[in-house]
């Protein structure tokens, strides 16, 4: 399903080369986590949602490290431009779409399975995002959720019938719990 043609607004961008290195500091201290994950935590996130069979959503996709071990149908949500265009150019043939994932996951119109790299924490936004979950879920848009934090504590508590930790990956800096949420 082209995601894309739901969203109004949508713009398709260039494909430009950009540099991963220029900016990395900022870049990072404005994403909520100190480094992107390690591809240990990204192949955890994505064995989290292995059999299911619905379209997948990738929430926050930063530079990658998530959206490369997830299925080449994964249609990936990035807002911010330089990010959103390092994608694009490191993955020519994804669907990558820069747009506000809290908006985003109003206009699903079938069930569909999210992966969400989103702070959980130190996020201002948490709060709606964690809104826009619910009202998804409630609509039977969003059935399961794999996210991952720093800390043992459930940031979409309440809201699914069914959450567990799936994993711990100490590989990754810092260490993170890989949670999921199912119906
Ligand atoms: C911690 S990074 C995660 C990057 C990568 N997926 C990883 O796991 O390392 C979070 C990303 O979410 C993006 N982001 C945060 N809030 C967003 C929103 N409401 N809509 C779309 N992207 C968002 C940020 O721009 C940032 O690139």
């Amino acid at each position: 399903m082209d995601y894309s043609q739901t969203v109004p607004g949508v713009r398709v961008a260039a494909k430009k080369p950009v540099s991963r290195i220029a900016g990395f500091f900022a870049a990072n201290g404005s994403i909520g986590a100190i480094c992107e994950s390690s591809r240990f935590l990204a192949k955890r996130m994505a064995k989290a949602i292995e059999g299911i069979d619905q379209p997948i959503l990738e929430l926050g996709a930063g530079y990658g490290s998530v959206t490369a071990a997830l299925p080449e149908s994964t249609i990936s949500i990035e807002r911010e431009a330089e990010r959103f265009t390092y994608l694009r150019h490191t993955f020519p043939k994804r669907n990558i779409i820069d747009t506000c994932a809290i908006a985003f996951l109003d206009e699903l119109t079938q069930p569909t399975v999210v992966v969400s790299s989103i702070p959980n924490v130190n996020n201002p936004e948490f709060a709606l995002l964690r809104d826009s979950v619910a009202r998804a879920y409630k609509a039977g848009t969003v059935t399961t959720l794999i996210t991952y934090t720093y800390f043992p504590r459930n940031p979409f508590a309440g809201i699914f019938p069914k959450s567990e930790v799936v994993g711990f990956e100490l590989l990754n800096v810092p260490p993170a719990f890989v949670w999921r949420y199912s119906c």
